[in-house]
């Protein structure tokens, strides 16, 4: 006959083998030699039967119990052995994303992608943020907006690319410059401004420098004081900090734009070696861009003073740039996908361009 005391042994022993098992295996052997058909406690359960009722009585409870308290350490302690299993499994599969990856990566940043990043840092190091509109533009925001007189022959010359019109609707078009941004961001939003607006841009042309879809990088300064020399300066630091060289000599060409006046295009001294150009020496001139004050009617247009606010604007070719800084001879492989040329020719995804350790 089974006394109390010896229930109580055994649910001390039992219990202390429960808490220092060590794993879930070891506690399902546990479980099954107490609890299981011929487990300890299973086998004490049976002997109920052979029992006097009086003893019946006290003992039956008391296995039910032992029975109970058990399963709850059995519980316990499996929530327990498999918390440290899964911890011990995250910290041993854990994988470090900060750290910097072993091989080379496959792919590779296209030379308009790498020339429009560092456009963007030698412009954000002088305040100008950056601003985008629609590939899709209206007539109002290509050309009415920057002063293009109706049906005049300058809308000619951009070689427009309409788009199908319901009827009586004036065709959008897809925007043939990034000038349009220029509108965008004097509409919606108050000077002073200093902006550039990189993107695509599309004109009916295919040579080996024109594709029908290529890109530019406008750029707009608005408020009270900017004027020419403002535009001067700025642009020189730029072709400066582009073509990583201190010495730039620069002539402002005069030229005509309907949204700028006075306006210009900009050449720089180069002399070529190999298929790149050398900046700041030589006996040749290279134009860059096109440049001028914000005409006063442009102004007018976005619902600002002209009699208070002035400024200039440029614009210029991202693919002409990276043709000449990176020695590209053709603009056409840059849009067919031809993964020798992008390997040649393209940059590491690894390593941005920033001004303290260089651009490229
Ligand atoms: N939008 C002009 C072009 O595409 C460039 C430009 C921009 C000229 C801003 C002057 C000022 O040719």
């Amino acid at each position: 006959m089974t006394a109390s005391s010896d229930l109580d042994a055994l649910e001390a022993r039992l219990s202390a083998d429960i808490e220092a098992a060590q794993d879930l295996a070891a506690l399902d052997a546990l479980r099954v030699g107490a609890l299981g058909k011929k487990g300890e406690v299973s086998l004490k359960m049976r002997e109920l039967g052979k029992m006097s009722p009086e003893e019946r009585q006290v003992m039956g409870p008391a296995l039910n119990g032992l029975k109970d308290r058990l399963n709850t350490l059995l519980e316990a302690r499996k929530a327990t052995l498999e918390d440290a299993a899964m911890n011990a499994a995250l910290a041993s599969e854990s994988v470090d994303v900060t750290r910097p990856v072993k091989r080379e990566a496959q792919g590779s940043l296209h030379p308009v992608a790498q020339v429009m990043e560092e456009l963007a840092v030698i412009f954000a190091d002088m305040g100008f943020a950056v601003a985008e509109g629609p590939d899709v533009e209206d007539d109002f925001h290509n050309f009415t907006a920057l002063n293009f007189p109706e049906d005049h022959p300058a809308r000619d010359t951009h070689d427009t690319f309409f788009m199908k019109a319901d009827d009586g609707e004036t065709p959008k078009v897809l925007r043939t410059h990034t000038s349009p941004v220029q509108i965008r961001t004097m509409l919606n939003s108050k000077p002073p401004i200093r902006i550039i607006a990189p993107g695509r841009v599309y004109r009916c042309d295919w040579d080996q420098t024109h594709t029908p879809m290529f890109h530019q990088v406008e750029g707009l300064v608005i408020d009270k004081e900017t004027h020419m020399g403002h535009l001067k300066g700025c642009l020189m630091d730029f072709v400066a900090a582009f073509f990583e060289t201190d010495k730039v000599e620069a002539r402002f060409r005069p030229h005509h734009f309907p949204f700028t006046e006075p306006s210009a295009e900009m050449d720089v001294r180069y002399e070529r070696v190999g298929d790149a150009v050398k900046v700041g020496s030589g006996d040749q001139w290279m134009e860059i861009l096109g440049c001028g004050m914000v005409h006063p009617n442009v102004i007018k247009s976005c619902g600002l003073d002209p009699d208070e606010y002035q400024g200039f604007a440029f614009g210029m070719g991202v693919d002409r740039l990276a043709m000449l800084k990176y020695g590209m001879p053709d603009l056409r492989p840059f849009f067919e996908p031809d993964t020798r040329w992008l390997s040649h020719y393209g940059f590491s995804p690894l390593l941005q361009a920033n001004l303290a350790t260089g651009l490229s």
